[in-house]
């Protein structure tokens, strides 16, 4: 890959003293650079510019080569002029940081955060002189950068109506992409396309990109607070730039002194290293709520799949699900199988009409009759088992937000520690109404409004040691580093729409999702269907092997065993590495993968030396070899393998057959893995005890 020439003429490279003399006078060039970086071990660089207008501009270079060409950086303002020509250099720092944290629960305990910033501070040359700072901090695997604004007299509050910050990726013509729409009337829950790049239109974030030669860069954003959330869209060849959600208001508004989100590009020459890397959490603020030792990693089950194959209802009559009766039958499965947790959908007043079209209606607080809430708690609790909460809004956020406090020590009187909320509606629909009675104002799930909506739950939550995981949710930007009580969320396409869907996930969905969606943050998927049929006996595209490599490959420390009670019975063979498989982990590694093609990871448990592997595939079977150097050198572990039978595939019948096989394997083997088309591999290394 080449710089383009027109590049190549546009910059010249002159000491910063020599630039600030020549910049009054008028100059020939376009863009001088005026600050460079490097990544601590000299990986990345990033480069920015300033041209002879005042236009900011930034670069990336990955080991020498361009990766991100020319980008603008400003941002458009409804109440004054943009902050984009006419600035000037003030001042530049550079700083290094490093320094390691523990994540109280995750994919791994301890965390490196190793990165060079760079500081520029900006001033515009005529008008206002307003200030505003750059700041990037570059790490060997990402980068991030932001706008910052002190406070200034002549800028207080700032009205954003769009940014100009782009991103160009250098050779654009030979890329892919792997994304979802942005603005479509689902949020984001869509299939993922797999495009060249100059198809894409608008996206959301993350987005995965892999260039020509082989690098992979996806682009996301960091610590999304009280700020819209960020959409790329296309508007030159391999240029996009950042788009802001909707808001009410037609701009996001700040005071001064503020900074926007982290806008993040993690860069890897191999798709697993995307999802090995921190950057996003690392650009995170530290833990804000103290010891979180009370939410406690879990697996649960719960009243739930049921109502999506239509054979329960959330409603009360005779298909309803929430009674009494049938709750006290899935604690005791969870309690005979070791979950913790057992959710409970439709318990609460709300459900009977029309519920996708009302959360105006829903109570809190009020079970239905059939529903005997303080003696199921009690009963979980002789049983050693928790309730999680679940809170339905479609949407009717501003009512939801009226009964939380109480409907939160509710759920803490009862030993409920784990709520699941939900915001069922079509984007752009979220309903606020500042005042009771007043007007009702749309929203998009990810506005600046909502932003803080599920701070607002999630702070409030905290204070009752209540975790929380959000279906229908904003984006995940690495929040849970700051308030390790937002323990997980949906956001993406999960096994409902094996029971719904138009059509169902397809094979490549969870190969997708790793090196999309995942590098995000926890997902609820919500795996573990072993019956294998949605409504109506439709068959899900998948094998049974498949459905357990998805609880080490698809992370979320609250993971939910999906199946009916009865089903599992059928399956106890397979079942038995549902109940193994740890939620919570002391390390994490990708020993191969290839985004939408197929994906495997190793992770560590954190409460004991064995470790777990899971591996899915596509529509297509893989032979894929796995070194096991990850294994602790000198022991012998017994390594018990969930795998696809020879004849097994996602079509049809075959999709039952498994095998199960126990080897005793050292760090020094390599495994050959089998995937049948569409399945997968579980496989948990017991340490010797
Ligand atoms: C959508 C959620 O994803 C699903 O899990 C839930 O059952 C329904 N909403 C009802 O809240
Ligand atoms: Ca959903």
């Amino acid at each position: 890959m080449t710089v383009p020439a027109q590049a190549k003429q546009c910059r010249f490279r002159i000491p910063l003293a020599a630039f600030l003399v020549f910049a009054g006078a008028s100059l020939s060039v376009h863009a001088a650079t005026i600050a460079t970086v490097n990544s601590p071990g000299n990986v990345l660089n990033v480069e920015i510019d300033l041209s002879k207008e005042g236009r900011i501009s930034y670069r990336v270079q990955r080991n020498g080569k361009p990766v991100i060409t020319d980008s603008l950086l400003g941002l458009r303002l409804r109440d004054g002029a943009q902050l984009f020509p006419w600035f000037k250099l003030q001042g530049k720092q550079t700083s290094t940081v490093d320094d390691t944290w523990q994540q109280p629960w995750g994919e791994s305990r301890t965390v490196r955060n190793h990165y060079n910033e760079l500081r520029t501070q900006f001033a515009e040359t005529g008008r206002d002189q307003r200030r505003m700072d750059i700041v990037f901090r570059v790490y060997d695997d990402g980068v991030g950068f932001r706008y910052e604004f002190p406070k200034q007299p002549k800028q207080q509050e700032l009205a954003i109506q769009g940014e100009f910050t782009e991103f160009t990726l250098a050779d654009p013509k030979s890329a892919k992409a792997w994304w979802i729409p942005a603005g479509e009337w689902n949020r984001y829950e869509q299939l993922y396309r797999a495009t060249p790049l100059d198809a894409v239109g608008i996206a959301h974030t993350p987005i995965t990109v892999k260039l020509g030669d082989g690098t992979h860069i996806a682009f996301h954003e960091a610590a999304l607070v009280d700020y819209a959330g960020m959409w790329m869209q296309r508007i030159d060849s391999g240029k996009f730039r950042a788009v802001l959600s909707p808001s009410s208001g037609g701009a996001v508004v700040k005071q001064a002194p503020f900074h926007t989100p982290w806008r993040t590009m993690q860069i890897s020459d191999r798709a697993g290293g995307l999802y090995e890397s921190n950057l996003i959490l690392n650009l995170n603020e530290p833990n804000k709520l103290g010891d979180v030792s009370w939410f406690k990693p879990a697996k649960y089950v719960g009243v739930w799949w049921g109502m999506h194959l239509d054979t329960e209802s959330w409603g009360v009559g005779p298909k309803h699900g929430a009674t009494t009766a049938n709750t006290m039958r899935y604690i005791d499965f969870a309690a005979e199988h070791g979950f913790r947790g057992v959710l409970v959908e439709g318990w609460n007043v709300g459900w009977d009409k029309d519920w996708f079209a009302n959360g105006w209606v829903f109570d809190f607080l009020k079970p239905t009759p059939d529903f005997d809430l303080e003696k199921l708690a009690a009963y979980a609790k002789s049983k050693g088992v928790h309730l999680i909460g679940h809170h339905e809004t479609a949407c009717a956020v501003s009512h939801y937000e009226r009964q939380m406090k109480d409907a939160f020590a509710l759920y803490e009187r009862l030993g409920i520690d784990v709520i699941k909320t939900g915001y069922v509606c079509d984007a752009g629909q979220i309903e606020r109404q500042d005042k009771a009675k007043g007007p009702v104002i749309r929203e998009w799930h990810d506005s600046q409004w909502n932003s803080n909506h599920h701070l607002r739950v999630v702070t409030e939550a905290a204070k009752r040691h209540i975790a929380i995981n959000p279906h229908e949710p904003i984006k995940d930007t690495g929040l849970r580093r700051t308030y390790p009580n937002w323990v997980s969320r949906e956001g993406a396409r999960g096994m409902e729409y094996n029971a719904w869907g138009e059509p169902p996930n397809p094979p490549e969905h969870e190969a997708m999702l790793v090196f999309t969606r995942m590098l995000s943050g926890p997902m609820d998927f919500t795996p573990g269907v072993l019956s294998l049929v949605g409504k109506n006996g439709m068959p899900i595209q998948t094998t049974i092997a498949k459905q357990l490599a998805l609880y080490v490959v698809l992370y979320s420390p609250v993971q939910m065993a999906a199946d009916l009670p009865e089903n599992y019975e059928k399956h106890m063979d397979a079942f038995q590495f549902i109940k193994d498989v740890p939620v919570d982990w002391e390390a994490t590694r990708v020993p191969n993968g290839e985004v939408g093609d197929y994906a495997t990871i190793v992770r560590k448990d954190r409460n004991s030396a064995d470790w777990y592997l899971g591996s899915v595939t596509d529509e297509n079977p893989r032979t894929l070899k796995v070194k096991l150097a990850f294994l602790e050198p000198g022991k012998t572990y017994e390594a018990q393998i969930y795998r696809d039978a020879k004849d097994s595939s996602y079509q049809g019948d075959k999709r039952f057959k498994f095998d199960k096989e126990t080897r005793q394997v050292t760090a020094k083997d390599t495994l050959t893995l089998r995937l049948a088309p569409g399945g997968g591999q579980a496989i948990r290394f017991v340490a010797p005890r």
